[in-house]
């Protein structure tokens, strides 16, 4: 169909074996070395539906489910989820696996939103999405959801920050585990 993809043609996934160097103070895997890792696969993923030049424009809620390993095997799958005029919704999934007991661990799912971008700079129109499974429209509805979520959100943080009131803070603060000094 003209102007439309499916979602198995920019389906992508990422492995990369997790070594000394990656490591924090702790002997884990640093959690931004995972997050560079999540960027790229989502880049790679967005530029082949777009067949061009992404931007990452957000990056939804992470959560590091469980630490990854030194030596473990990271395998980061990446597929469109939804699809604007110009912005691509991309679903994430992370697993580790341990190559001496082949256990398998799920450590992050993320949706990263990248925009397409024209030669001018520009955010420039992508191709539609050919929802072929059950799987493939259920994660198109539930990324519409989010979107709309994230909407409310933005706004309630707009009103929060134009709307703050010293007053009634400070004795919610009474609450918390905090000294107010001024
Ligand atoms: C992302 C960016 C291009 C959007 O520019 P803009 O002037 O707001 O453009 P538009 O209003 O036309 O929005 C373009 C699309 O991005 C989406 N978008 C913009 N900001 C967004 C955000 N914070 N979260 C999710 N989507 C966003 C819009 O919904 C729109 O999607 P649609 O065309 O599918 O409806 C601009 O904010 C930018 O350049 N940001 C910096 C990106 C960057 O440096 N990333 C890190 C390095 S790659």
């Amino acid at each position: 169909m003209e102007g439309y993809k499916t979602v198995k043609a920019s389906q992508t996934t990422l492995t990369e074996l997790m070594i000394p160097s990656y490591s924090n103070f702790g002997g884990k895997i640093h959690g931004g070395l995972i997050l560079s890792l999540m960027d790229k696969v989502a880049y790679v993923c967005a530029a082949k539906h777009a067949d061009g030049y992404c931007i990452t424009a957000s990056i939804d809620v992470v959560n590091f489910l469980e630490p990854v390993e030194v030596g473990e095997l990271l395998s980061l799958m990446a597929s469109v989820n939804y699809v604007g005029r110009t912005s691509i919704v991309i679903g994430i999934r992370v697993i580790s696996e341990n190559l001496k007991t082949q256990v398998i661990k799920h450590t992050n799912t993320s949706y990263f939103t990248m925009v397409a971008m024209g030669d001018d700079h520009k955010p420039r129109e992508v191709p539609g999405l050919i929802l072929k499974s059950q799987d493939d429209i259920r994660r198109f509805a539930q990324a519409m959801k989010r979107k709309k979520r994230k909407a409310i959100i933005a706004k309630e943080e707009e009103a929060m920050h134009a709307g703050f009131d010293d007053v009634s803070c400070r004795e919610e603060l009474l609450e918390e585990r905090c000294v107010l000094e001024v």
